[in-house]
């Protein structure tokens, strides 16, 4: 079985490090510390590398105009305000939100070297983007990786039409020995905002089962659901889990519930998004070598199970994405929607910046 069928726009192929770069100039012309802007700009980057367009460049501008209008403060410093044992606050200030989750998972996982668990949460912060990656950074120190967050209200509870819930996604992140850490993330709606965006941007209908519309009526009108329901993952297991995300992120951590939180598109309204970060210590339980021994074994497991008889391969999370990041090293170009090529450059009209030029079509 493959993956899902994303919907694909015109696109516009630019050398990946040339991109990041851009990413970096705009983001530090519009007021961020070079250090953050080149968090932003990797984060982007590896989700447009790995298959993640959802949360790739695509949401740069939007970032940019949030920095300009108030929305995020560019400049902002996370700082830890609370502190006990293996648990920390932060307080992102209000920070980009890949820059507030990257400081915090920084801080479970040094937790969790001293008391074998650190479980952070993280207030006044805003859209981090892909949950996979902070998850994947406890991994990357040997560690599992635990993340959510909270998100702006886009699914009804279940059997309900009122958009008072997020798609908070969830990731879970593990070290393997010979190859991929294993890393689960994933929206709790059917897809995640971005890809119905992706289709809108492209003028393109949505796959059956992704949306309804702002009356609770099933749509492939990807319009209608921008301004309609996202489906939920599992009927009303998906919504529990976001209620339970929400608790966590929203409540526990002092931060709004998805229901009170502004869309992003409201560019001057502080985002006020709460994430939670928990990092574990391996050895505290088992050899880490054995660990990493088994996790592989298990999946080289599940990778070669018999398969049902239209099925091509069984896909391995985590790996799906390194091997989509290797191919596009390998061809030496990434690919961006043209309409998200067309607002990256208005944006750097506004900002003064020079853009790369893009490669020829091919
Ligand atoms: N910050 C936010 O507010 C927010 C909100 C929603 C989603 N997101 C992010 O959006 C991104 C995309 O989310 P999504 O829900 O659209 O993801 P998705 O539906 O594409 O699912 C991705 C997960 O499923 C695995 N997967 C995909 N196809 C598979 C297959 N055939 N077999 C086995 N595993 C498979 C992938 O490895 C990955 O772990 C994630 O990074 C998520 O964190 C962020």
């Amino acid at each position: 079985m493959s993956t899902r069928t994303k919907p694909s726009a015109a696109t516009v192929a630019l050398e990946p490090y040339g991109l990041e770069r851009f990413a970096v100039a705009l983001a530090c012309a519009q007021g961020m510390h070079a250090d953050d802007a080149a968090t932003l700009a990797e984060i982007l980057l590896r989700c447009d590398l790995r298959g993640i367009r959802s949360h790739g460049m695509v949401r740069l501008p939007v970032y940019l105009r949030r920095m300009a209008a108030g929305g995020i403060d560019p400049a902002a410093t996370p700082e830890i305000v609370r502190e006990s044992g293996a648990t920390a606050l932060v307080d992102a200030h209000n920070a980009n939100g890949h820059v507030a989750a990257r400081f915090a998972m920084r801080k479970a996982i040094e937790l969790a070297e001293r008391h074998g668990i650190g479980a952070v949460g993280e207030r006044n912060s805003n859209h981090f983007g892909p949950s996979g990656e902070y998850a994947l950074q406890a991994a990357a120190a040997g560690m599992i990786g635990i993340v959510s967050t909270n998100a702006a209200p886009c699914m009804a509870p279940w059997g309900g039409i009122a958009p008072i819930l997020g798609n908070n996604p969830i990731a879970f992140a593990a070290p393997r020995a010979d190859g991929d850490p294993f890393v689960l993330d994933f929206a709790l709606s059917q897809v995640a905002k971005g890809w119905v965006r992706l289709a809108f941007a492209a003028g393109r209908a949505i796959p059956a089962g992704w949306a309804m519309d702002a009356q609770g009526r099933p749509t492939t009108d990807a319009a209608a659901a921008m301004k309609g329901l996202l489906n939920p993952i599992g009927a009303y297991k998906g919504t529990g889990l976001s209620i339970a995300m929400d608790i966590l992120c929203g409540i526990l951590v002092g931060s709004t519930a998805s229901a009170d939180l502004p869309h992003q598109e409201n560019v001057a309204l502080p985002g006020n998004v709460g994430h939670f970060f928990i990092a574990i210590q391996i050895e505290r339980f088992i050899a880490p070598d054995e660990f990493e021994r088994s996790v592989g074994a298990l999946l080289d497991r599940v990778e070669g199970a018999r398969r049902a008889p239209d099925t091509d391969a069984i896909l391995i999370p985590g790996k799906i994405e390194g091997d989509k990041e290797r191919a596009a090293a390998a061809r030496g170009y990434v690919e961006l929607a043209a309409e998200t090529w067309s607002e990256l450059l208005r944006e750097a009209e506004r900002l003064g910046v020079g853009a790369p030029t893009p490669l020829p079509a091919r």
